[in-house]
């Protein structure tokens, strides 16, 4: 049971959000932390984060900072990298619990045997992945950057683990290279349907359709582009349209949004991470009081896992 849960339960007074934020402020600058959060996090926590991005952004936030601990409102493979890439920090995910389902779509003892069926292939995996996972891996990549981090092996034959609709939208733009696709998938994006964008659509018939390539093929079919959640930021900030229709997990309009105050984004209401949703801004708290729970991998695991991901830091964004 967190702190915060056994406070509740013996009858301790409930915060209200005002004072929760301002004890959150003091104790960041007390313990020498950082806050950072992913697109899909709830507002409250986007609103006091001191860096909200996609999963290249946050794992490259998480290089650059000076701070001792690592405050990461995400989901454990965004922390697990970010800790693969700064052994000697503190990286604690408030809520131990929050878990990305298709990053456990792959294993160690299936991804060896189908390197042994294709031993001149190589291992692209997607950054959702685990850490024993990434380590018997070539290279990472982020929805961000399959393309390029894909055109920059040298074999012909791609083992792509685990998303099947991020593999197959790389393979449009690697006509060269075999990709064998893993069949893992998210549900949140998996499930979005066809009619729920065309009925978007036909009620917003000037948006721009704008959808993560984690969706199936044919909801990529009918977007005007596929993206990762900073590069939908950074289209929708560019573009000169005035509505948006986004397929992807439904918070990511709040920034949106928020940055973009003139212009209308248009969630899909399905599409829910119920992951991304598990930290709230009492269990942020709860962080810093405790530093806990922290992020902890074996050295040989985060030796392994270092390089991978370093290899796809080096080559940067592709959108
Ligand atoms: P981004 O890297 O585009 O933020 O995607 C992460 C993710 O988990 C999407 O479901
Ligand atoms: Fe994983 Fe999908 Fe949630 Fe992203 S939206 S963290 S891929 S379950």
């Amino acid at each position: 049971m967190t702190i915060w849960a056994q406070k509740k339960r013996r009858g301790f007074t409930i915060m209200d959000k005002k004072t929760i934020v301002k004890k959150i402020n003091s104790l960041r600058k007390q313990k020498n932390a950082i806050i950072l959060a992913h697109n899909y996090q709830i507002p409250e926590i986007q609103d006091i984060a001191d860096f909200v991005g996609d999963s290249l952004d946050l794992a490259k936030k998480a290089t650059k900072t000076d701070a001792e601990n690592i405050i990461f409102c995400g989901v454990d493979f965004m922390a697990e990298s970010a800790k693969i890439l700064n052994p000697e920090k503190n990286v604690i995910l408030p809520d131990s619990s929050a878990k990305c389902p298709m990053a456990a779509m792959v294993d160690v003892e299936s991804l060896t045997w189908k390197k042994e069926d294709h031993p001149d292939a190589e291992v692209v995996a997607y950054i959702n992945t685990t850490a024993d996972v990434k380590a018997i891996s070539d290279i990472c990549c982020t929805s961000s950057n399959g393309a390029k981090v894909v055109n920059s092996m040298k074999a012909h034959e791609i083992i792509f683990v685990p998303d099947i609709n991020l593999g197959s939208y790389i393979q449009r733009f690697v006509k060269d290279k075999k990709m064998i696709l893993w069949q893992g998938m998210c549900a949140t994006h998996h499930n979005i349907k066809k009619e729920e964008i065309l009925n978007l659509k036909e009620d917003h018939p000037d948006a721009e359709i704008i959808v993560h390539p984690e969706c199936r093929p044919e909801i990529i079919d009918l977007a005007d582009d596929a993206l990762s959640t900073n590069g939908m930021i950074n289209y929708c900030k560019k573009s000169t349209s005035k509505e948006f229709i986004i397929g992807t997990e439904k918070d990511m309009c709040y920034r949106l949004q928020k940055e973009n105050p003139n212009k209308i984004f248009i969630p899909v209401e399905s599409a829910v991470c119920p992951n991304m949703k598990k930290n709230t801004l009492e269990k942020v708290l709860n962080s810093l009081e405790t530093l806990e729970p922290k992020t902890k991998l074996s050295d040989e695991i985060m030796q392994k896992a270092y390089l991978p991901l370093q290899r796809m830091m080096n080559i940067g964004r592709g959108d």
